[in-house]
């Protein structure tokens, strides 16, 4: 008999063709975000629930179905699951790294180079009709080799971060809970700061951080305080890292230039003073959505359950 899977999310084609085949698939055709009775409902009796980062996986939920075995989250982080809840119950939770380090580096990127040379400022321009011509004074914006880029966390995805700034002639500075050792730091070509230094002398400040009670609006006002005002701020890891209220005043009140966020506080609702400020580029999410990278998340996603339910230990088991 084929394990029991339930899936609150349809996932790109090959994935879903691969889950059909290898499980007893049951999933949210409906491809909404479900409703926690919803959920509830619909991962009941089952032994492995393939969640997204948008489903709240708390104590209820899991509590909820005595015959859950693995949760595997389609997504790196996991600040939506209870873990603590789950380890309880035995239930073992899983999540798909690596194989987005390269797509979430490169969207961050698209936001730094969006925001510091105006992208989205001029293809408004030109589908406005306004645009009358060349001018040497025009949207201008800012250079980015010679200047310096201040990653916080350099996990994976804060490291591929940086090495594509090399390639901008960019200089590199870096926040971590844990100082990386000399040979990485050579490698890598960065160079640590204290957090309050990082904020102060960076031009470009990428947050690579996970979501934790210590990381929780790391980014508020006295961050703003210590930034340049020609800094550009770019958040793709998650929402509740800066403190949008904060990040709205530091934008109107010039205490930054711009900032670049593909992660929301409470997703998929945007704080109203974000939606009007000139000085932002604002995405749905979209770190990890390239056709390539969804799928090797999907047969990540896979292999984890396999491992769970033929009791084997899973590759990317988070606890
Ligand atoms: C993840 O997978 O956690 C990222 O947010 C992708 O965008």
């Amino acid at each position: 008999m084929k394990p029991s899977v339930f899936l609150t999310r349809i996932l790109p084609d090959q994935v879903m063709a691969e889950l059909k085949k290898r499980f007893d698939l049951k999933y949210n055709a409906q491809d909404r975000p479900l409703t926690q009775q919803e959920l509830i409902r619909g991962m009941h009796g089952r032994q492995a629930l393939i969640s997204m980062l948008s489903d709240r996986i708390d104590a209820d939920v899991i509590a909820s179905n005595a015959d859950l075995k693995v949760i595997a989250n389609y997504a790196v982080g996991y600040n939506n699951i209870d873990l603590k809840a789950a380890s309880l119950r035995g239930i073992v939770v899983t999540n798909t790294p690596g194989v987005l380090t390269n797509a979430a580096a490169d969207l961050a990127w698209a936001l730094i180079l969006s925001l510091a040379r105006r992208v989205w400022e001029g293809d408004r321009l030109v589908r406005s009709g306004r645009w009358t011509g060349w001018s040497p004074t025009q949207l201008l914006g800012t250079d980015l080799s010679g200047k310096i880029l201040g990653v916080i966390g350099m996990g994976r995805i804060g490291r591929a971060v940086a090495q594509r700034a090399l390639g901008f002639g960019m200089r590199i500075v870096y926040h971590n809970r844990r100082r990386l050792p000399d040979h990485l730091e050579k490698r890598f070509h960065v160079a640590y700061r204290p957090l309050a230094r990082l904020l102060s002398t960076a031009d470009v400040v990428s947050l690579h951080v996970p979501l934790t009670t210590e990381t929780r609006h790391l980014i508020g006002h006295p961050a703003f305080e210590r930034m340049k005002t020609t800094a550009l701020l770019i958040n793709t890891s998650r929402g509740p890292v800066v403190d949008e209220k904060a990040l709205v005043k530091a934008l109107k009140g010039g205490m930054i230039a711009g900032a670049g966020l593909d992660v929301f506080e409470e997703e998929p609702k945007v704080h109203k003073g974000l939606l009007t400020l000139p000085n932002i580029v604002l995405l749905p999410h979209l770190g990890s959505a390239g056709l390539e990278t969804r799928t090797r998340m999907g047969r990540i996603v896979i292999e984890n359950i396999r491992a769970v339910l033929k009791g084997r230990s899973a590759p990317d088991a988070v606890a």
